[in-house]
């Protein structure tokens, strides 16, 4: 079989078989993962949403938290963008701010964390926090015992929000485009998070949208290929993944069986390897 069939370019494609709703015996501690790129519209919502979904689907409780004020994640869950009190009462540092605010999916194991416009106003408010860049981890740990995995749906920039995220985060999923100007954005992210001191934080690319008919994607991917910093699986540039904003649902729920809906899956049992979740399918 082609690589191509098998979404996944260097070296062979990692098999992995479908998830049966069974949670591991490994690393118990909730996973912070978040998905970044400074570069707006690279398929960071469509992967967050797709990956909370599997990772809910393999047994793992998981929240994904829609952090755009765009919402689009909370779109494609068919869940309301409303956080009663919105980023004030977010920020008074209850016990458990999180939890008033977090709502149900329409899958077993996966909480959305909606977007909300004041969101908006977040990086000022974050300003006047005092030790900002704990604000998120601080949050975070509230809930830390109710999930396993938690995504970070970013917005597309540099901010108080983002480095607050980076703090926190266990590992940063790097959609990148297999372009010039999409690249660049990668070694822009490390050196921020060089002068941030995070030099240490996982920093896990894959690409994303990829057309292989273009000579320019499959150039860029080439060039990476050695770098065992990237995924092995790629997501390719797919109607089914346009089709989201449509079904309101992730792929492998309308889809399942397509290249698309594979690609996910196989990116996502590439995550739970490098989180070493242990047998995460349950096998006998
Ligand atoms: N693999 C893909 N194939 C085809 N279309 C895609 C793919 N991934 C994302 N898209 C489409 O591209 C657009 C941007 O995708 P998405 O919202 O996931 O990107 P984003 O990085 O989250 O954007 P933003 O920076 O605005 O938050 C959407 O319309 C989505 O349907
Ligand atoms: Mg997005």
């Amino acid at each position: 079989m082609l690589e191509a069939d098998l979404g996944t370019f260097g070296a062979e494609a990692q098999s992995h078989r479908a998830p049966q709703g069974h949670r591991d015996q490994g690393d118990k501690r909730v996973k912070i993962t978040a998905v970044y790129n400074l570069k707006g519209g690279v398929g960071k919502t469509a992967a967050s949403v797709n990956l909370a979904y599997l990772s809910a689907l393999s047994g793992r409780r998981t929240l994904i938290w829609d952090l755009d004020p765009q919402g689009a994640a909370t779109f494609y869950f068919r869940i309301k963008p409303k956080v009663t009190g919105g980023r004030k009462k977010l920020l008074k540092g209850k016990r458990n701010p999180l939890e008033a605010h977090i709502r149900g999916t329409d899958f077993d194991r996966l909480d959305l964390m909606p977007a909300d416009f004041s969101y908006r106003k977040m990086d000022v408010a974050l300003d006047d926090v005092k030790k900002s860049r704990r604000w998120m981890s601080d949050v975070l740990a509230s809930v830390a015992s109710d999930y396993d995995v938690v995504f970070l749906d970013c917005a597309p920039s540099i901010s108080t929000t983002s480095d607050s995220v980076f703090h926190a985060a266990d590992a940063l999923l790097v959609p990148l485009i297999p372009t010039t100007l999409s690249m660049r954005t990668l070694d822009q992210l490390r050196e921020h998070l060089a002068k941030e001191g995070l030099d240490e934080l996982a920093v896990w690319p894959f690409f994303s949208m990829v057309d292989r008919r273009k000579k320019m994607h499959r150039d860029f991917m080439a060039d990476v290929s050695s770098d065992e910093a990237y995924f092995k699986s790629v997501i390719p540039n797919a109607s089914q993944v346009e089709r989201m904003g449509i079904e309101r649902n992730p792929v492998p729920v309308f889809a399942g069986g397509t290249l698309a809906a594979k690609s996910y899956l196989n990116l996502w049992g590439e995550v739970e390897e490098r989180f070493g979740f242990l047998d995460p399918l349950g096998g006998s």
